[in-house]
């Protein structure tokens, strides 16, 4: 599976209202916070650490905030978590002092204002990614973000101008894919682009896993902190499963075929899920490339005994073949070997964390993950859209639809 798996903890909580977060980005979410030159609070100096603010202490936080620490090259400074013991659990193993520990629907707007930070990396739910990197990038600073960069159509076209904005900030904005990083698909991607398997007539990608997410008895889903500690058991916090997960599959195919689908039709459902939430447990959708360019796609998450994250690109004169959690290659007439992917799921972030990190340094603010990684988001929405509708919809038609899923944050705390 390429996600850790998610134990989510239940318990009860204090009440309060929170902010609307599209009042916030409607607001153009510059709340406050300093706004600096990023030259101003970053030098170039090759010794100089990178000052990092984490938002999002769960599993993928702790994670990838200890892999940014044996970088060297980064110093985590300030963290902020909803939950201020979770906040203060990963700050506490980064010897950040409690002042510098923030929870909170909002802390992370706290943290952007107090400053002493050159680069935010976001692990929170999706929902909150945009108005979290919108704050960044109007607080001056860098960003490392989680995919997917959002649930919804406004969320994918938020994040596309944040990216944009972020270049002409001189800021780097990274989203952190791992199979883009890896030199097998590099090459495969290359020969295919090439012409190596001739003509691309279709394609197959799937996401194929058992249940990811145990959601505990004592869940109240009228509880709002219950909801956000098991948000990927629903929709409007993770995008269902076919944005929050299988988009690993979908972005490899719009990576090989370097086009969004013009259309999709789908369907799916929920069947062999139990327990609380709504996400659905299977897709089947097919996509309409340009050229006619079919690409059927299957996603399941539930049972057990078969796992896989797989992209294959049929063409006239051979077969890309590829899998997150296995090989890559290209069989036909002009094959390539390719190879196993190892560790892609390390060594992609610790990738990602380098090239972060350079381009920093370098002064590389053209931010190119910042474009696919919002195609094949939109990819994913167009998959569901046609699914939930069980008709077809055309790309066209997603991007009018001005999709925006609103979380009611109402008992949350600011
Ligand atoms: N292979 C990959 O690229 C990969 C793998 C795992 C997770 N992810 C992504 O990383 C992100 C985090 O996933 P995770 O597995 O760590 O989930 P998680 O539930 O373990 O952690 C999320 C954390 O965010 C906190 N949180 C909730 N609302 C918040 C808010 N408004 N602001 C700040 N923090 C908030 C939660 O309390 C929790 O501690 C997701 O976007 C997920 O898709 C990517």
């Amino acid at each position: 599976m390429a996600e850790q798996s998610r134990n989510v903890q239940g318990g009860s909580r204090t009440a309060r209202h929170g902010a609307n977060r599209r009042q916030f980005l409607a607001a153009g979410g510059a709340v406050a916070v300093s706004i600096l030159e990023p030259s101003l609070i970053f030098g170039t100096q090759a010794n100089e650490k990178v000052r990092l603010g984490l938002i999002g202490c769960g599993n993928r936080g702790r994670w990838i905030a200890r892999l940014f620490r044996d970088h060297g090259g980064y110093v985590v400074s300030a963290v902020h978590d909803y939950f201020p013991s979770r906040a203060k659990a990963v700050g506490g193993e980064f010897a950040i002092t409690e002042d510098r520990c923030y929870s909170g629907l909002l802390g992370y707007r706290r943290m952007l204002d107090a400053g002493g930070i050159d680069a935010v990396v976001i692990e929170s739910p999706p929902y909150f990614h945009p108005e979290q990197a919108v704050a960044a990038v109007e607080a001056g600073v860098h960003v490392f973000l989680a995919k997917p960069v959002a649930v919804d159509v406004m969320g994918c076209q938020t994040i596309q101008t944040a990216g944009e904005k972020a270049t002409a900030k001189k800021l780097v904005f990274l989203v952190d894919f791992q199979t883009r990083t890896s030199p097998l698909y590099q090459e495969a991607v290359r020969r295919v682009r090439e012409g190596d398997i001739g003509t691309i007539v279709s394609g197959e990608a799937v996401y194929y896993c058992g249940p990811t997410w145990v959601v505990p008895e004592d869940f109240d889903p009228k509880n709002p902190e219950d909801l956000l500690r098991a948000w990927g058991a629903f929709r409007v916090l993770s995008g269902d499963v076919i944005t929050e997960q299988n988009i690993h599959a979908l972005d490899v195919a719009t990576w090989f075929l370097d086009a969004a689908p013009l259309r999709a039709y789908g369907m799916g459902g929920r069947k062999g899920k139990t327990g609380p939430g709504d996400c659905w447990d299977h897709f089947s959708v097919i996509f309409t490339f340009p050229n006619d360019v079919l690409v059927t796609f299957a996603s399941k998450q539930y049972g057990a005994g078969y796992d896989d994250i797989g992209c294959r690109i049929f063409g006239t004169e051979g077969t890309a073949d590829t899998h997150y959690f296995g090989t890559v290659s290209i069989h036909g007439k002009k094959p390539f070997p390719g190879g196993s992917t190892g560790s892609l799921y390390a060594d992609g972030a610790k990738a990602n964390i380098k090239t972060f990190y350079d381009a920093i340094k370098n002064g590389d603010f053209s931010n190119p993950t910042v474009a696919p990684s919002v195609r094949s988001n939109l990819t994913t929405i167009l998959g569901r859209m046609a699914a939930y509708q069980k008709s077809e919809v055309t790309w066209d038609q997603m991007l009018a639809s001005q999709e925006r899923w609103e979380f009611d944050v109402t008992g949350l705390k600011e």
